[in-house]
């Protein structure tokens, strides 16, 4: 009989807080019910005494998930560990994550306190954490460098307080395998109540050893893995879910133990979050990358067609990869776009398909053919927007002529109104086309990031824009994608501005409730 790994993600708090610009709550909630359908245990989806948003999308992702179990990270503090409860109470089941950070650097030079103190501060918030749940988990920050028997103290006297599943962090990604599950297996040995508790381990990837450390873990005894899709997360990221999760499986021979994640929905989780993270994802990265599945040299592809197991130790189609590329045109109906996104494996709870309905239309006008990868990204564009856009882009020209600069004419609604404006003088036909619009809404945006991608295949690829701005003191994520560059970087503007007019309606409601 095998045993079970439990899969803690937490693409939505440690991923989530290494982005350019945060996620709405609208596009956390897409991610987490994708992450429900990918099957994992747990999620942690925030910090929600850190902001007034982190607090709603974690309530709002409690309130929508059935299958996972929700968790919010609090530090050792009464007031986060309340703010923790207070969001997650309306989740089906709901988990409270409480940490404290155990190295002597972190407790001297960051805490200032004594070692005895955060013991005493650690019992103290998981006796708090379960006045609201049983499920509380408990993290020794920089446990990597902590000295064993301090480990082994607080894990103790956690378990005591009530911690169901400890978790031992290599915060800063600086330890071994070896190492690593050394520590694993010591607290195993050492800590006399360790039965109680379920052993987890999250782990950074700092020295690129996140997914091996994980792995040894599981090997001495952990069954918990914390982890993130595609690796996002703090400096370096965190352990790869898909890494770990195919390993495990692919390597029965030495785990001889399982997860619950629905390998099929891999693939696709994985574009999801690297687009709506704006974290493009290297081509020879693990399991998910472009290449990962691609043979390039003549004697691979002589070995792969003679037999597939000469050089694929997995096959693509486990994590959800379809091969053959299915095209629809401007004739095909509403039915024919919807099934085709079924069978990419999306649901209509993930894309409204009247708008989706219309978009395609209008590529396939422009395009002809329409493949599923170009209605998956235009999904994945409706997915980042937000429900009521007070800008919107009606009609863009640029002129360049070279040694020249730049003009643009463009044509906007805003509120209602439609307004033209002209600018010359950009020093491309994309800083025309700007100007015009930041002219047209009179806001003086910085661009702090402009990225162009091809989404698709060879010279029928869209481009993608995604940009990010700065506006008094915030950071906005904007994308487009259209068949002309100039056009994807005028949609990413608008996107981004019309993400900034619902931050200061936000902040509008709260500052009237305030008074
Ligand atoms: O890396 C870390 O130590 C953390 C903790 C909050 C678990 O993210
Ligand atoms: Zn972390």
């Amino acid at each position: 009989m095998t045993d079970q790994v439990i899969i803690f993600d937490t693409t939505l708090r440690d991923g989530e807080q290494a982005l350019k610009a945060s996620l709405t709550v609208k596009e956390k909630l897409q991610i987490a019910l994708a992450l429900e359908r990918l099957g994992v245990d747990v999620m942690e989806v925030g910090f929600p005494i850190s902001s007034s948003g982190d607090f709603e999308s974690v309530q709002t992702i409690a309130r929508h998930i059935k299958n996972s179990r929700v968790c919010a990270l609090s530090r050792a503090l009464d007031a986060d560990i309340d703010a923790a409860a207070e969001a997650l109470k309306v989740a089906e089941a709901f988990r409270i994550h409480t940490f404290i950070a155990t190295s002597a650097l972190h407790v001297e030079s960051k805490l200032k306190r004594s070692f005895d103190d955060v013991v005493e501060m650690a019992v103290r918030a998981v006796k708090r954490a379960r006045r609201y749940t049983d499920d509380v988990e408990f993290s020794c920050e920089d446990a990597g460098r902590t000295g064993i028997d301090n480990i082994c103290r607080i894990v103790e006297a956690a378990i005591n307080a009530g911690a169901r599943t400890v978790n031992i962090p290599d915060t800063v990604g600086y330890c071994l395998p070896t190492q690593y599950g050394a520590i694993i297996a010591d607290v195993v040995q050492r800590v006399p109540n360790i039965h109680k508790a379920i052993i987890s381990v999250h782990c950074h990837n700092d020295l690129g050893m996140a997914t091996a450390n994980s792995l040894t873990a599981v090997l001495n005894g952990a069954r918990q893995i914390e982890c993130t899709l595609n690796g996002i997360g703090e400096r370096a990221g965190n352990t790869a879910l898909e890494e770990v999760v195919m390993a495990i499986k692919t390597r029965q021979d030495m785990f001889n133990i399982d997860t619950r994640i629905n390998t099929q929905e891999i693939h696709r989780v994985s574009q999801m979050v690297s687009q709506i993270c704006n974290m493009p994802i290297q081509p020879n990265k693990a399991i998910v990358g472009d290449n990962a599945f691609a043979h390039s040299s003549g004697i691979h592809q002589d070995g792969m067609l003679k037999n597939k197991n000469t050089y694929e130790i997995m096959s693509p189609e486990t994590i959800g990869l379809k091969k053959e590329k299915l095209n629809l045109t401007a004739r095909s109906g509403r039915a024919a776009v919807k099934n085709h996104m079924s069978d990419m494996g999306y649901t209509e709870q993930d894309y409204d398909l009247d708008k989706l309905y219309q978009a395609f239309l209008h590529l396939a006008d422009k395009k002809g053919q329409v493949f599923d990868y170009d209605l998956e990204a235009l999904a994945f564009i409706d997915m980042q927007k937000g429900d009521e856009d007070r800008l919107t882009l009606d009609v863009i020209t640029s002129q360049t002529l070279s040694g020249l600069p730049a003009s643009a004419f463009v044509q906007v609604e805003l509120d209602g109104q439609r307004i033209n404006r002209a600018s010359n003088g950009g020093n491309g036909p994309v800083d025309a086309v700007y100007n015009a619009i930041l002219q047209i809404v009179g806001m003086d945006v910085k661009m702090s990031h402009y990225s162009l991608t091809a989404k698709g295949e060879g010279a029928e690829a869209l481009g993608q824009v995604d940009i990010v701005v700065e506006y008094e003191g915030r950071r906005f994520h904007g994308v487009g994608l259209a068949t002309d560059i100039v056009e994807s970087s005028a949609l990413a503007l608008v996107h981004a501005i019309n993400a900034i007019y619902r931050s200061q309606k936000v902040a509008d409601v709260t500052k009237n409730l305030k008074h």
